[in-house]
């Protein structure tokens, strides 16, 4: 593996594991988790109406599980990619316009895609919980925490419900997919079985891209 810190985009449906894995990449990398999501969601009620958008916040486009428009997203990950050495990209690009967007920000070492199947997607994102107060992302039969404390503060995600989340993936299906397609056609593409345990997800993870870079 080459000394400099690698540049990892991370694909996958709404609940494949983009996020569990990204945590583990940036411990064991020592790079940058850039997450669109996490950082709309700390901007939930930002006022966005001067980029003549539909809605006045990224708020009304994520709990009805649609994107939030490209300038808003484009803008964040130029600035957090600016100031990263290596990253691990979670949540972005989601169409084709903010794949040709990336391109012109940065190259890439390494693209994986999580393969998960769909049934298994809603029953993991149902079944989410996060902690407040550290941000960690348990499972209520896959993960649960083992301190009591932890328990009893664990909070759902607003489009963690089950209509939202079938928009979610009707909108990953119509305009994500071609993303992936996109990487595949030009041979960059590395899949990973997301349907193993977390552990053994990791193990793959980590392979590919010792392997890749
Ligand atoms: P975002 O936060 O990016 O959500 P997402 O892509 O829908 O992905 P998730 O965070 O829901 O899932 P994940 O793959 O990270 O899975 P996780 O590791 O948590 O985006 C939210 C919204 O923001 C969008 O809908 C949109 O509105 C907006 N947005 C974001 N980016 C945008 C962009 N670029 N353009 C426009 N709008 C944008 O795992 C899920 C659960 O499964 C957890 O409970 C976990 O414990 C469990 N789990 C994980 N791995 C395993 C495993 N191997 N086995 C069993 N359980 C597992």
């Amino acid at each position: 593996m080459a000394d400099s810190q690698p540049r990892i985009l991370i694909l996958g449906a709404p609940g494949a594991g983009k996020g569990t894995q990204s945590a583990r990449m940036a411990d064991h990398f020592d790079i940058e988790h850039v997450t669109t999501g996490d950082a709309l969601r700390a901007n939930k009620d930002m006022d966005i109406s001067d980029m003549d958008t539909e809605y006045d916040t990224p708020r009304e486009y994520m709990d009805q599980g649609e994107l939030v428009p490209d300038a808003v997203v484009n803008a964040i990950v130029e600035e957090a990619l600016s100031q990263a050495g290596g990253f691990v990209l979670d949540g972005y690009p989601r169409n084709l316009e903010q794949a040709e967007e990336l391109e012109d920000m940065t190259d890439l070492d390494v693209v994986l895609q999580l393969e998960v199947g769909e049934g298994e997607l809603v029953h993991r994102l149902t079944g989410r919980r996060m902690d407040p107060e550290t941000g960690d992302i348990y499972h209520l039969e896959y993960n649960p925490p083992e301190d009591e404390d932890v328990e009893e503060r664990l909070v759902q995600r607003d489009d963690d419900t089950e209509e939202t989340v079938k928009e979610r993936l009707r909108v990953y299906r119509e305009s994500t997919e071609p993303v992936i397609e996109h990487y595949e056609e030009e041979g960059v593409l590395e899949v990973v079985d997301g349907e193993q345990s977390p552990g053994e997800v990791w193990a793959d993870v980590k392979a590919t891209i010792e392997d890749t870079v």
